[in-house]
């Protein structure tokens, strides 16, 4: 997530099972050749066997329009080490739109799979190149063309938000669309959209059919989420709510991995972006948010989030 989730948070969330794969911020593609740097700078995990820690994949993800040039960039990546491209056709953002990026190319299923054509070609004998989409821009009725447009034009998988741009992130998530996606590929489809609890992640599964699950905004809200959703699956028991001060602890965490490369002042306004994110979900993370969303000061800000001397059995949660 553009902004949001980085190596650092990527490493945080994998400490424990949960995920299978990750993918990086998208790196946006214009015309040129984007130079090495940027490529690290979005997944430094290139060097360090494209892995978080804990070993689990990182796909590095592309946006853009130009076949071409989107080509070029995949080569690129794959010349830098990356082990999976994604390319990303569901970015709502006005900017991004403006400059024919994202989901806008939803609007003409022939380009979305112009753009996934062409980088299958680049690298898609080396490694896999995926696909991730809404449910269109304005309207569904595209919706299953642009799937098997990305199909057609060799994704090796395909993730649906299930939403069109125009809903942005409004509930609710039209998982069953996503069913009705799934049904006509042969290609794996993975659900996206909303999923914030172990409740929502049964519900999207069952909605939609299928086996794998996105998740974005509930993993920051809970970043025991995928750990909960993968104990259940493996033994059937429910993990206890997310204690705030395993939450602190995640958070000072962050702080000091983001605290080697940044200034004090940028971490602090990190550290209150994820504790909005977690704010959502969680009524001692909204009472700690309103109390300290004019905090300034890193020290300050950990002091009050109660992670100045972080517990040690913050690492495990308690079966409920
Ligand atoms: C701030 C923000 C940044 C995002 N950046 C990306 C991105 O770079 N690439 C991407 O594929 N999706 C991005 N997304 C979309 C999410 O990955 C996800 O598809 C969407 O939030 C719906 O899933 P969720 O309800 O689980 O969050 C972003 C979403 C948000 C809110």
């Amino acid at each position: 997530m553009e902004g949001v989730i980085d190596a650092h948070t990527r490493d945080l969330l994998t400490r424990r099972p949960g995920f299978d794969w990750t993918v990086t911020e998208f790196v946006r593609v214009v015309d040129a050749r984007l130079p090495p740097r940027v490529f690290r700078r979005h997944c430094p995990e290139l060097d360090a066997g494209v892995t978080t820690p804990s070993g689990v994949p990182v796909a590095l993800q592309l946006l853009g329009s130009d076949p071409g040039a989107l080509a070029t960039n995949a080569e690129q990546a794959l010349r830098l080490g990356a082990i999976a491209v994604d390319l990303n056709f569901g970015c709502p953002a006005k900017l991004v739109n403006r400059h024919d990026g994202g989901a806008s190319l939803l609007r003409d299923p022939r380009r979305v799979r112009a753009a996934v054509a062409a980088v299958h070609a680049a690298v898609g004998s080396e490694i896999p190149v995926t696909a991730k989409i809404r449910l269109g821009f304005s309207h569904r009725r595209l919706a299953l063309d642009c799937a098997r447009a990305a199909e057609d034009g060799g994704a090796a998988q395909l993730v649906v938000h299930a939403r069109t741009r125009d809903e942005g992130y409004r509930p609710p998530a039209h998982w069953e669309w996503v069913g009705r996606i799934r049904r006509h590929l042969r290609i794996p489809v993975v659900a996206n959209g909303d999923i914030w609890s172990l409740e929502d992640y049964w519900k999207a599964r069952t909605l939609s059919g299928c086996r794998d699950v996105m998740l974005g905004r509930g993993a920051l809200a809970d970043p025991w989420l995928a750990p909960r959703i993968r104990h259940w699956l493996a033994t059937g028991e429910q993990l206890a709510a997310t204690p705030w001060q395993a939450r602190a602890k995640v958070l000072a965490d962050f702080a000091a991995l983001q605290r080697t490369t940044l200034p004090e002042r940028v971490v602090t306004s990190l550290i209150k972006q994820w504790l909005n994110h977690m704010r959502q979900r969680d009524a001692e993370a909204a009472r700690r948010f309103q109390a300290l969303k004019r905090i300034n000061d890193l020290e300050t800000l950990l002091a009050g989030l109660g992670c100045k001397e972080p517990e040690p059995e913050c690492n495990d949660l308690a079966l409920a």
